[in-house]
């Protein structure tokens, strides 16, 4: 059974064991359709697959972008790869949703929110409830109490975050090491961000670009975004997703001169988006010739 969020948010740090995160956070459906879903050491294959590359560009890897991190669980993992592979990275996890609020209606009933009142997750006499409508509720008819209650409860959370009637904490997991190595971001892939534009030597993005997530047009924009964020040629993208048994389809690209991106690496088969981004061009070069440089 998954515990609740006034539980989960009470436990110390060693009682919050990285299963019981994982779990906690694996049943938090966002607004836009996506899931809190990470696992610890998810990545092995990739990371096998990629270090030889990883490792003869490690002292370039100075400023790495986790894009789409959930809990960051897997961002933890990554520091400790390139650390180990000898790049002196310093990462930067972006994630959609990281805010959220446990509000309390009474003494037996909560509602964990994201902070425009969407609800993740109910608290009914202790017992834990996804709000989030699967396809058998449509044959059993629960999508209709889920339906009503999200319909009446978001403008009533909405007004109480506002009013600070709520305790506000963040989806982050708890294995985040406090040397400030990694830092938080609340970012949406889908929209430019002139504080990333061309800060990264390395950009990953994994199991999030995911087409049954998002529309082409939508991934088209997405790398567009994460394009831009890249300081330039020599530069790579890591873009992964794990499938149900738990093995990963990926490439990883590298920024060339004119602006392309080129293979270096692929695992499983390959990205299944991997052709969108060998098709990207970008409208103009950003990255300024030799001559213009010098003047
Ligand atoms: C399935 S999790 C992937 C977590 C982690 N990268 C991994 O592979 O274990 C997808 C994450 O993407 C985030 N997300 C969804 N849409 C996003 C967007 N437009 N911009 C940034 N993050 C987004 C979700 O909040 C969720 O935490």
């Amino acid at each position: 059974m998954t515990v609740s969020a006034r539980k989960f948010y009470s436990l110390s740090d060693n009682a919050a064991e990285l299963a019981l995160e994982s779990a906690f956070f694996a049943q938090l459906k966002m607004r836009n359709g996506t899931f809190k879903l990470t696992r610890a050491a998810r990545f092995r294959d990739v990371e096998i697959a990629i270090r030889p590359a990883i490792t003869e560009r490690a002292s370039s890897l100075r400023q790495v972008l986790d894009v789409g991190v959930s809990t960051g669980l897997t961002t933890v993992e990554l520091a400790q790869f390139l650390r180990k592979c000898a790049a002196p990275a310093r990462v930067t996890a972006t994630d959609l949703f990281i805010h959220a609020h446990i509000v309390e209606v009474g003494q037996t009933v909560a509602v964990f929110c994201d902070p425009e009142g969407w609800p993740l997750q109910y608290e009914f006499f202790g017992m834990a409830i996804r709000p989030w409508i699967r396809r058998l509720d449509y044959v059993t008819l629960a999508f209709i109490p889920r339906l009503l209650a999200r319909a009446y409860l978001q403008p009533r959370l909405c007004r109480r975050i506002r009013a600070g009637l709520s305790r506000r904490v963040q989806m982050i997991t708890r294995s985040l090491p406090q040397d400030g190595e990694i830092t938080f971001i609340e970012d949406d892939i889908m929209i430019p961000s002139q504080h990333l534009r061309g800060k990264f030597d390395l950009v990953r993005a994994a199991n999030i670009l995911n087409r049954n997530y998002f529309s082409d047009d939508q991934l088209k924009t997405a790398i567009g975004n994460i394009h831009s964020y890249l300081r330039g040629p020599g530069a790579l993208v890591l873009l992964t997703r794990t499938n149900r048994s738990q093995e990963n389809a990926g490439t990883l690209f590298e920024l060339k001169e004119d602006s392309s991106l080129a293979v270096v690496r692929r695992v499983g088969g390959g990205s299944e988006v991997e052709k969108l981004l060998l098709d990207f061009r970008q409208a103009e070069p950003v990255f300024p010739s030799a001559t213009e440089v010098k003047e």
